[in-house]
């Protein structure tokens, strides 16, 4: 099991810059790196780092020399990968349906190009086939199993249109798989390497007669490998027994695992609000709808370091010596709340807040809803005298404006 993390006395608000910044600690991204380098070499597996999750290029030094290499969802990611991730690393390609265009130039880079239906995979067949270098090719299957609980996470509802299934394959008849190298599911969430095992019984059940026919198989992302408590273990004997059973290549391709606890969301109070009627509001220079959209989909409290989320009833007293405050957003949606807090001193106009949590789905996934400016991306070590502060990108009126018209 992965030991009880805590991160370093390390002061992420202390840099002499406007706020808001997102800033990624190097020295956490390495500890995380460690666990996934431990699980490759104890298994032989292929571990990808899923750019739909972090595609802060700037820090891909510190991932690149510990993974196989990248799985896109888009030509941009593919050319992002290619251009970034460092040479000799695999790009992978996953899209629920990819158009010609982007096909004929996904071919010039993708070494992995797996199809979502076999009707996707006729219709590229003759362009990568064609290509003039050999592009691995793979079919999703949806093994129709997940444990995700909530629906917009969950690839395997009735409504799914991720993957083939068994059902699919059968009618089909036995050329379907004329041409692929391998297998790809996606099933999992945040999850654990119980779950994993879980959903491999049912993988095996339903699709174990045609892996005869195949070479390899990616079991997706969704492992939170370098969590606290994960148990990397018997997610080793799980891989190895299923390479030693089987005779294919496991292929791993997580993204969050890579950064979770690696980054942060430096923000400044704007306003303490006085409430009346209940508890008081403070409004940041940040927003959880445009900055950390995870916090309103999934959604979820992050924590801020110093402080306490408060998960007590609202009208609960407040216990002696703290503060207790709603964290709102700087837009116009009412519900751009990031969370309750309770805080061991009174906000004031000014206080540096510094979110948890904030590298995995955030930098890559903001907006400038409301024209609000979007954070600087900062990183540094904590591992270093001085902390290596290194401001990579600040955004402005410009960036903005560019991507409209
Ligand atoms: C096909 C596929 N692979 C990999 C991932 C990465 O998942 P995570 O970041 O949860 O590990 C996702 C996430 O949605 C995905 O859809």
């Amino acid at each position: 099991m992965n030991p009880v993390f805590k991160y370093p006395n390390f002061d992420y608000a202390a840099l002499d810059t406007p706020t808001p910044y997102y800033i990624i600690d190097r020295a956490l991204i390495r500890r995380n790196m460690a666990i996934l380098q431990d699980v490759q070499d104890r298994t032989g597996c292929r571990i990808l780092l899923a750019l739909k999750a972090f595609s802060t290029w700037g820090v891909f030094d510190e991932i690149s020399p510990y993974v196989a290499g990248v799985t896109c969802s888009s030509l941009n990611e593919a050319r992002l990968g290619k251009d970034h991730f460092g040479p000799g690393k695999e790009i992978h390609v996953y899209s629920p349906a990819y158009s010609m265009n982007e096909m004929i130039e996904l071919c010039k880079i993708a070494d992995h190009i797996v199809f979502n239906s076999l009707a996707q995979w006729k219709a590229f067949r003759g362009v990568v086939e064609n290509a003039g270098r050999k592009i691995e090719v793979g079919l999703r299957i949806n093994p129709e199993y997940s444990e995700v609980g909530l629906e917009i996470y969950n690839p395997c509802t009735t409504r799914s249109r991720f993957g083939v299934r068994l059902e699919g394959l059968v009618d089909a008849g036995p050329g379907a798989l004329d041409g692929i190298d391998g297998f790809h599911f996606h099933t999992m969430c945040q999850q654990g390497s119980d779950v994993l095992q879980r959903t491999l019984e049912v993988v095996c059940e339903r699709f174990e007669r045609y892996f005869d026919r195949v070479k390899w198989i990616n079991f997706g992302g969704g492992h939170h490998i370098t969590r606290m408590g994960y148990d990397v273990n018997r997610l080793c004997t799980i891989v190895n027994d299923f390479q030693a059973k089987h005779g294919l290549d496991v292929i791993l391709e997580p993204g969050e695992t890579h950064v979770i606890h690696t980054g942060f969301l430096v923000s400044t109070v704007l306003d303490v609000i006085e409430n009346p009627n209940g508890i008081d509001v403070v409004i940041l220079d940040t927003s959880a709808a445009a900055h950390m959209p995870d916090v309103l989909e999934m959604p979820y409290t992050p924590e801020i370091l110093g402080a306490r989320r408060n998960v007590e009833d609202c009208d609960a007293p407040l216990e002696e010596g703290r503060f207790k405050y709603i964290v709102g957003s700087k837009t116009c949606l009412s519900g751009d709340i990031i969370g309750e807090y309770m805080f061991p001193y009174p906000l004031k106009i000014g206080d540096r807040l510094t979110l948890e949590d904030m590298s995995q789905y955030t930098t890559c996934k903001n907006t400038t809803f409301n024209g609000i400016q979007l954070p600087s991306i900062v990183s540094c070590d904590s591992d270093v005298e001085g902390g290596r502060f290194y401001v990579h990108r600040r955004f402005d009126y410009e960036d903005f404006r560019n991507r409209l018209s």
